[in-house]
């Protein structure tokens, strides 16, 4: 039975991942390791705002187990060695140099991890991928870890982690399924049931789905590419509803009660964000090119390319309903994250929303309950379309909504937060200019609510 575990990438998935085995298993030691020294930090804090994940129910199962059997430590050599299995929980982003640029996964930090517990392992260790990866790359892997030459024995199992940010501790504590991969000999499949009892301490028994490696790596890049598909065909009917007089909210009410198709998931907004739809969907339709599969590539770009457009015809909407012109105008977001319940803005829609509205001069004035200035800044800067300073100049952040939105020309909701429906939205709109325009990108306000108090409301699909 296994007793001690590392976890490789103390982040959004390392993090609450290992916390939750943690909590479940106290007779398991669970060491989460990084070299990212101020994160390690965070993990370690007493003051539970200073984590450097926030999730809902998060803080207290990490409270519950750190110092007991939780460990956040940046002594990676160290747990590795200590480790009987280990888990690699890195970063896999989208590659920006060099061949497949824009599209392929960077594996340099898996290869980095691979490489490193080719150098520490002195005993036999089970090798858990649980960052996102291309299909194959179990064999990458394998190929380093079986080439050191100092007889260690390695078996690699693909575990996928399905969690959504803003619900990962309940994803984890009721996981819809576990999925793990492993080589079909006698010692996958012992490695694969290692894996499995960890689970079954607290997942049932038939939720627990056991594959081959390749089915697993592939099962993830398929089920977010599904997901994110299910987010863009939507928002491409709420541009067609836009012009018809439907209604995408009664649309997707009533083709979602056709239990083929399912009511979830059909949410229409100002396009989706987050780590991992862009980036996997992307890494789907180059590993569909490089066999040369480009009816299945173009098939899967299409998703990217309807919420490129979703995001752009969003913010064009806004300088259009504004007279054409945002030069100098005050336009307030409300949210930055790319979802509520999170304080990840990766790839959040806000970002481009607003690099179209400064670009346009525009002056942004963002409000997000867990997202700070810096973070903002960071994000802008990254795009790199204007200089650091022309970007700071371009956007300001407020410690509250009231501010944020004091003496605006139009308010964008980018981020569906539950307390923006229950502002007081006549003092909103007694302080902001006039006519004082909404336009919310996540269908949460109260459309007849508004209107009555004198706003110009628009919504997604409508
Ligand atoms: P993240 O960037 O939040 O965390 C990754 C961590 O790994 C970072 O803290 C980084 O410092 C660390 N790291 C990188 N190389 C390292 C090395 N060689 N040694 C030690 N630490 C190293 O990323 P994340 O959001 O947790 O995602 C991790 C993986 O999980 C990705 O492959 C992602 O696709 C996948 N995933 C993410 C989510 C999600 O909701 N974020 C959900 C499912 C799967
Ligand atoms: C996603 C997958 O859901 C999860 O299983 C996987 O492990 C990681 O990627 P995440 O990106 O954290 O999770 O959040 P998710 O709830 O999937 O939302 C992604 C984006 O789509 C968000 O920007 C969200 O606002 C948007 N979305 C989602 C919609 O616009 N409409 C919807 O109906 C659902």
């Amino acid at each position: 039975m296994i007793k001690n575990i590392c976890c490789i990438g103390a982040g959004y998935v390392g993090g609450p991942t290992m916390a939750v085995i943690a909590q479940k298993c106290p007779h398991i030691k669970v060491t989460v390791v990084d070299l990212n020294e101020e994160r390690i930090n965070s993990w370690n804090s007493e003051d539970e705002n200073e984590l450097p994940v926030y999730e809902p129910g998060l803080a207290a199962v990490v409270k519950e187990a750190r110092g007991r059997n939780l460990f956040f430590s940046t002594a990676v050599d160290q747990a590795i060695d200590d480790a009987e299995m280990i888990f690699i929980s890195v970063n896999t982003p989208t590659k920006t140099y060099g061949v497949g640029k824009g599209m392929a996964a960077d594996l340099k930090y898996i290869e980095l991890c691979a490489r490193q517990i080719a150098r520490v392992a002195k005993s036999d260790k089970i090798v858990v991928e649980k960052s996102t990866l291309p299909v194959r790359t179990a064999s990458a892997i394998k190929d380093i870890l079986t080439n050191t030459g100092n007889g260690v024995q390695f078996q690699i199992l693909s575990n996928p982690e399905f969690l959504a940010e803003g619900t990962a501790v309940a994803d984890l504590f009721q996981p819809d399924r576990v999925l793990i991969g492993g080589d079909t000999t006698p010692e996958g499949q012992k490695a694969i049931q290692a894996l499995v009892d960890i689970y079954a301490n607290w997942v049932p028994q038939d939720k627990i789905l056991t594959t081959n490696v390749w089915s697993s790596e592939l099962s993830k890049l398929t089920a977010n590419a599904f997901l994110a598909q299910r987010v863009s065909s939507i928002n491409a009917m709420s541009e067609l509803c836009e012009q018809t007089g439907a209604d995408v909210n009664e649309v997707a009410k009533a083709i979602g009660l056709d239990s083929r198709i399912g009511p979830k998931f059909l949410k229409a907004s100002v396009g989706f964000g987050g780590s991992c739809f862009q980036k996997d969907i992307l890494n789907l339709v180059y590993i569909a090119k490089s066999y040369g599969l480009h009816e299945v590539a173009d098939y899967w770009e299409q998703v990217i390319i309807m919420n490129d457009h979703q995001k752009r015809r969003f913010a064009k909407n806004i300088i259009k309903t504004l007279y054409n012109t945002v030069s100098g105008k005050k336009i307030a977001f409300l949210g930055w994250a790319f979802k509520k319940d999170t304080n990840d803005t990766r790839e959040s829609a806000a970002i481009y929303i607003a690099n179209d509205l400064i670009s346009e001069q525009a002056s942004i004035a963002v409000f997000d309950p867990k997202v700070e200035e810096k973070q903002i800044l960071k994000d802008l800067n990254a795009l790199e379309t204007r200089s650091a300073e022309t970007n700071q100049k371009g956007i300001q952040t407020f410690q509250n909504s009231y501010d944020a939105c004091e003496k605006a020309h139009a308010i964008a909701v980018l981020t569906e937060w539950d307390e923006f429906k229950t502002y007081d939205w006549q003092k909103i709109y007694d302080n902001m200019l006039k006519p004082a325009f909404i336009f919310d990108g996540r269908n949460l306000l109260d459309k007849n609510k508004l209107e009555e108090i004198g706003f110009v409301y628009q919504a997604i699909g409508s």
